[in-house]
């Protein structure tokens, strides 16, 4: 009799080792599958409010800007088709999609606060107020349609 239990239980504990490890690869892969281009920034990063109204100068001063610093990857409509893209590792961003002009200020700061690669990090080569004007010029780009 105690040996059967003791079996019992040596197949209860293997099999819940191996419920676990199953959980934890499921959970990983789907990680993993799950939408690897989606780049969302902090729930914090929204509450950062644009102090640079948009308008046509704040506009202007962010489409040299983009001209300098962005267009190369981004191309020239924002549809992420700038000469650079072809080699890069991953697509670049488009900001003519909706999904892009949703996004809060806060949110589009944080990216280009931080980059991703191979997105760069602006955080010492700009101002806060050039990525804010940067903002107000890309953030055109999903009105145009
Ligand atoms: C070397 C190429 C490159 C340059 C230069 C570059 N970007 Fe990007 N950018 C990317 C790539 C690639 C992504 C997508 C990154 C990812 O998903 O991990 C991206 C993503 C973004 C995003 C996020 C878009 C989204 O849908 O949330 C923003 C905002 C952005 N870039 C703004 C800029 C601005 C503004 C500049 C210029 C100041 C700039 N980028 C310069 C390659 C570049």
């Amino acid at each position: 009799m105690k040996t059967i239990v003791i079996q019992v239980s040596k197949i209860k504990l293997s099999s819940s080792i191996l419920i676990g490890a199953a959980a934890l690869f499921l959970a990983f892969t789907s990680m993993r599958v799950g939408n690897p281009e989606k780049w969302t920034a902090p729930a914090d990063a929204d509450k950062k409010v644009n102090p640079v109204a948009s308008n046509e100068k704040s506009i202007a001063a962010g489409k040299d800007i983009f001209g300098k610093s962005c267009v190369s990857c981004h191309g020239k409509k924002g549809k992420g088709d700038g000469p650079k893209s072809a080699e890069l590792d991953k697509p670049v961003s488009d900001f003519t999609k909706e999904d892009f002009g949703k996004q809060t200020d806060g949110a589009i700061f944080w990216k280009i606060t931080e980059g991703r690669k191979p997105m760069p990090s602006f955080k010492k080569e700009m101002t806060e107020e050039q990525r804010w004007q940067v903002i107000n010029y890309i953030k055109e780009f999903s009105k145009k349609k």
